[in-house]
This record gives structure tokens, sequence and C-alpha cells, in this order.
């Protein structure tokens, strides 16, 4: 349909949408259209990802793991759908480093990150997340914040 899909291709579970669709406030889903600041969105969204990962399966929950710079909304999910997020075991906004279940604090980051992440998705099955001071708060960071995060799902 368009190459920001095509670029994500095989992260079944990471659902990229435009605001109005997450906010349910148009039905225009053309997103080679043209956005309001004159250019084409894939162009807006050219250098920015969203991937997910997935880590130990403990039997009775799973960890899954997300690193995005996405700054329009972004859907992170449990496999199925009774499927709920029971822990966040990591959430940073700012320099986050490493791999799946192995993430680091960097030298900078917004300190409301894990407090909002919790918010959104503890006892959900699926979260939305913007990876923007305006979800989080002021990275502190010199350059693009990232956000990194690990959650437990827990199997229905
Ligand atoms: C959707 O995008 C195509 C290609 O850019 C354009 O020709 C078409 O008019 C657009 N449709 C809407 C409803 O904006
Ligand atoms: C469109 O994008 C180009 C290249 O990124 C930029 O130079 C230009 O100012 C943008 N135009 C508008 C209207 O935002
Ligand atoms: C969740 O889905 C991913 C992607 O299809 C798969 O690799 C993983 O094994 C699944 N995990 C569980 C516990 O269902």
């Amino acid at each position: 349909m368009d190459t920001s899909h095509s670029r994500r291709r095989g992260y079944i579970f990471l659902l990229v949408l435009s605001y109005s669709s997450v906010l349910g406030l148009a039905s225009n889903m053309n997103i080679s259209s043209n956005d309001a600041r004159g250019n084409k969105t894939d162009s807006f969204f050219e250098d920015q990802y969203a991937y997910t990962h997935y880590g130990t399966d403990m039997g009775k929950e799973y960890i899954i793991c997300a690193e995005s710079t996405m700054e329009s909304p972004w859907v992170l999910g449990c496999n199925k759908s009774k499927e709920v997020f029971t822990k966040i075991n990591f959430a940073d906004y700012g320099d986050p480093s490493g791999k799946c279940e192995h993430y680091r604090h960097g030298n900078c980051g917004a300190e409301a990150a894990l407090k909002v992440a919790k918010k959104n998705c503890v006892g959900k099955n699926i979260c939305v997340f913007m990876t923007s001071d305006e979800m989080f708060g002021a990275s502190h960071c010199n350059k693009e914040a990232k956000f990194f995060i690990q959650l437990t799902c827990k199997k229905a």
C-alpha cells in the first residue's frame, strides 16, 4: 500500500497508524496523500522506526519488547486478544541501548517513561505510544530520543 509499511514488513503485531485513524476523526486512510506540512507523509516517516521483538516464553507468561523512534502513534499488543500486559520490565525514553531482555539506560532520559508506560499498558491487551516529548516529557538528550520497552504478557 505504501512504502512505510513495506519498510516495516514482518512486524505483524505492530500496527502503524496515522493520528487520524487512532483518534477516529477521519476515515481517510490514504497515508500517501500529503499531510498538513505540505510534504509526503512518507518523507515524514523516512528515518523513523518501530520494531517488536519476542523474548522468553515462561509458560504462562512471555516477554515482548519494542524499540521505536516513531513520533506518530504506534500500537503494541500481546499476541492474542485475551492476553494482557501484567508488568513493564523496562521502559526508557532517551538513549537506551542493548537487546530485548538486556536493555540498558543511557545518560539521558525522561523520568516519567516507566510511569507513563505502566499507565498505558498494565492490564491491557494493547497500548498506544508516541515516541515524543508530548507523551513522556523532555528526554534531556542532545539527539533524537528513542523509546525501548520490555513487557510481560500473561497468556489467557
Ligand atoms: C490517495 O493517494 C493517491 C496517490 O497519491 C491519490 O491519487 C488519491 O487521490 C488519494 N486519495 C484520496 C482520497 O486522498
Ligand atoms: C518538505 O521536505 C523538504 C525536505 O525534507 C524540506 O526541505 C521542505 O522544507 C519541506 N516542505 C514543507 C512545506 O514542509
Ligand atoms: C508471539 O508471536 C510471535 C510472532 O508471531 C512469535 O514469534 C512468538 O513465538 C509468539 N509468542 C507466544 C508466546 O505466543
